[in-house]
């Protein structure tokens, strides 16, 4: 495969600064390497840098880094869109969950430009679903999902309203288990696929992503993986700011980059809220590469072929 990386050191959406590093943090953890290793052709643009955008009027007084936010998204959009329309993978090194606001709406659209339906696996302990008047926190990483399934109130993060929207019931937030309260009645409205960790402990991961995978490919559609750090538990994954306990596994995040790249569907991919600050001695860092490794071909024995 082509991959490409692209760094977005977004990290004012987060409650927490940090984020910034995260790209660095990849690149010094042999993101490149492991992929090359793997028979990929890879590249690095390096790291993007937002558009200046004028200071919005606030929707919410609470909402913190509105203008900031905006630029980031703006920015993050156009080359989603971009990147989007070529052949290959491309992979946003992040940098906090806001910047999904412009990757999962520049692959959206340019999904509409290619005639194919995009759906969204969004690995989070949490569903980032709240609007700009909903959110408590103001922390604007707590939205980005929201926005790309066109919720109403967010024509300023691109400056005019949201041509393409993610249609929520191709989205599955998997290994969720904090949600705000009107944040469940707004993912209840929008019928969002939801599997939790209990749905995740009772079924198994790997059976409540079978059937995902199976839709996407009915459809014929692209997919846009989000993977937010604190997804996994936050025993084996610390450097993240918003840390949930009783998150996924090792086995469980390793079957489901396995089953994604058995499923040959990915299309996009983010790597988000990785916070360098807090890890140590970069073993988080080095987990999500790992993981990423398992995503892009990385296993011990083919039971089909029975090959190693
Ligand atoms: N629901 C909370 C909020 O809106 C937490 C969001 C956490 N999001 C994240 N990407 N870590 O503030
Ligand atoms: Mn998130
Ligand atoms: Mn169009
Ligand atoms: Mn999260």
């Amino acid at each position: 495969k082509n991959i490409t990386l692209v760094g977005a050191p977004v990290d004012v959406g987060a409650g927490q600064r940090g984020c910034l590093m995260g790209p660095d943090a990849y690149r010094t953890a042999g993101l490149f390497e492991t992929l090359e290793t793997l028979g990929h052709m890879v590249r690095d643009l390096g790291n993007l840098s937002p558009e200046v955008v004028e200071q919005a009027v606030l929707p919410n007084a609470v909402v913190k880094n509105f203008s900031e936010i905006a630029s980031w998204t703006r920015a993050l959009h156009a080359y989603a869109r971009k990147l989007g329309r070529e052949p290959g993978v491309p992979i946003y090194m992040g940098g906090d969950h806001a910047l999904a606001a412009g990757t999962v709406t520049g692959h959206a659209a340019a999904a509409h430009e290619l005639g194919r339906p995009l759906f969204v696996l969004w690995l989070d302990a949490h569903s980032d679903f709240n609007t700009l008047e909903s959110t408590g926190s103001g922390n604007l990483h707590g939205t980005p999902l929201a926005f790309a399934c066109g919720l109403p109130g967010f024509d300023g993060f691109l400056g005019h309203p949201l041509k393409h929207p993610l249609k929520p019931e191709n989205v599955e937030v998997l290994g969720v288990r904090s949600i705000d309260r009107e944040e469940r009645e707004l993912l209840v409205k929008h019928s969002v696929g939801i599997s939790d960790m209990r749905m995740i402990d009772e079924t198994g991961i790997g059976a409540l992503l079978s059937p995902f995978l199976d839709r996407v490919r009915a459809a014929n559609g692209l997919l846009h993986v989000s993977l937010d750090v604190d997804f996994l538990d936050p025993e084996i994954a610390p450097a993240v700011g918003t840390t949930v306990p009783g998150g996924v596994t090792l086995r469980e995040a390793h079957l489901v980059m396995e089953m994604l790249h058995d499923s040959g569907l990915v299309s996009s991919l983010d790597l988000v809220e990785l916070n360098p600050f807090l890890d140590d001695r970069g073993r988080t860092a080095r987990l999500m590469v790992n993981l990423v490794g398992s995503l892009f071909g990385r296993r011990v024995f083919d039971r089909i072929t029975r090959s190693f």
